[in-house]
């Protein structure tokens, strides 16, 4: 019996939700402990290709209890919508879940997060507009709905009708028009219709699914480098990704987690603003972004992309207890004659660092350190072995897992279920 967190140990997108959904083939119960509709997990199985927002990964495989947290923020419209567009696809979702204690995105923290970004003039985030951090920090103020709400419709009202006294206000103040309360009420008790029976207390389900020893996946959005705590402050979410997060957001103890899997993809990518030490603003990155498809797969956005920082993932895997690494997207990498690692960062005067991470306004102006490694110029795609990957791939994943002090776990070498391999 495990418990195991997996976690994004770059700026996102890495693969946790090709991740997930493979070890979800063996996992009684996944839960999503964080984020809302920012997410973008994709998955690609014999149901075709999904990008999951906030539903967990593990739905694909219908023996598998699929939580959505109280650390997440829901925005039931959303919701509805992957609902359905899963559902059309034949998955099916009887064992979909959200704790009635996870907060509930409503229409306005949307707006708010246009609003908000427009007012930044310049310095912006480069937020996904989805709501994300209007929502936590109404949660944060105390003025958020949650999920458990729309079962109780008096209460609802309450809250609602004391909630657009604030955002009334501050909607107006940012340009926006103000907001109909009976309508959100309205909006709010068709939600209620399609969603009540999904609403529950986790605590029973979780907690019996513990005790008796169940395989449970915690599932992380985002990455390290975007955490609110520790990441590239400001230009973070606003919450938390990283594994010690992972019980309180799903409702565990913090004691009760096993295992912990760091989710790193063979280079680097980001979207959204901030620094970004190893991005490549050459045709190298041009052909990394056409080779590796990247492409947000919520806001469509192209990808930031750059060389693997090895200073990144050593803060990564020290900050969230890694016990195990899963590469992905190695594959991506198969027609490059070299490559070139990032081991530490120069700053400014001259100081080299490798076993922190600077603060954002020195890690703007670090210079990354490289070391060349040899490419490998073969297919990888079918390899399902780590003895069948070609000598100098080896190495180049040797040397990540050297730099993150952790072993591999798991490869993957293209985005289909079955080209994911564990290493042992
Ligand atoms: P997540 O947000 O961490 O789940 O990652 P995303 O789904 O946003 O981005 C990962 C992208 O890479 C998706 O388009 C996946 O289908 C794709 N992908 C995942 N693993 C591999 C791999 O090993 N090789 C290739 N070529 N693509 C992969
Ligand atoms: P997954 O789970 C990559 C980025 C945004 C922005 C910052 C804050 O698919 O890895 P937010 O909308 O959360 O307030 O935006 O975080 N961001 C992501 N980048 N993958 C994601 O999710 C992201 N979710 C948010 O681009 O820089
Ligand atoms: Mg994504």
């Amino acid at each position: 019996m495990t418990v195991t967190a997996v976690v994004g140990a770059q700026w996102g997108d890495e693969g946790k939700g090709r991740v997930i959904d493979y070890l979800a083939q063996q996992a009684d119960m996944v839960i999503r402990f964080q984020g809302g509709d920012n997410a973008g997990h994709t998955v690609v199985n014999e149901y075709g290709r999904h990008a999951l927002h906030l539903i967990p990964s593990g739905i694909f495989n219908p023996a598998t209890v699929n939580i959505i947290g109280t650390g997440c923020v829901v925005n039931p419209a959303a919701l509805l919508e992957e609902m359905a567009s899963l559902a059309a696809a034949g998955v099916c979702l009887d064992n979909l879940w959200i704790s009635a204690r996870a907060q509930m995105l409503m229409p306005y923290h949307r707006v708010l997060d246009g609003l908000e970004e427009a007012a930044r003039g310049k310095d912006t985030i480069g937020t996904t507009k989805r709501g994300i951090g209007p929502a936590y920090a109404d949660k944060a103020a105390r003025s958020g709905l949650r999920m458990g709400d729309l079962l109780s419709p008096e209460w609802l009202e309450a809250r609602l009708d004391s909630a657009l006294q604030v955002v009334n206000r501050k909607l107006q103040i940012l340009g926006g028009e103000p907001l109909d309360g009976r309508e959100l009420y309205n909006a709010c008790l068709e939600y209620r219709e399609r969603l009540a029976h999904r609403i529950v207390d986790t605590v029973p389900m979780v907690r019996t699914a513990l005790e008796q020893g169940q395989e449970i996946l915690l599932e992380g959005q985002l990455g390290v480098m975007r955490d609110l705590d520790w990441g590239i402050y400001p230009y973070v979410t606003s919450s938390n990704p990283t594994a010690a997060y992972a019980p309180a957001g799903a409702g565990l103890p913090a004691g009760a987690i096993d295992r912990v899997i760091g989710v790193v993809k063979a280079y680097s990518t980001a979207v959204g603003d901030g620094p970004f030490p190893t991005e490549l603003h050459d045709e190298m990155g041009e052909r990394l972004r056409e080779m590796g498809q990247e492409y947000g797969a919520t806001t469509g956005r192209p990808r930031r992309c750059g060389w693997f920082d090895g200073v990144a993932i050593r803060y990564a895997s020290w900050l969230n207890g890694m016990t195990g690494l899963a590469i992905t997207k190695l594959d991506v990498l198969d027609r490059f004659e070299a490559l070139h690692i990032c081991v530490g960062y120069r700053l400014p005067d001259g100081t080299v660092v490798t076993d922190s991470m600077p603060d954002t306004p020195w890690l703007f102006q670090v210079e990354p350190i490289y070391e060349e490694w040899p490419g490998w110029m073969a297919p990888t795609s079918a390899c399902r072995s780590w003895k069948e990957l070609p000598e100098n791939a080896r190495r180049y994943c040797r040397r990540i897992a050297e730099l993150a002090g952790v072993p591999i776990a798991y490869i993957s070498v293209g985005p289909e279920r079955d080209q994911m391999f564990r290493v042992r």
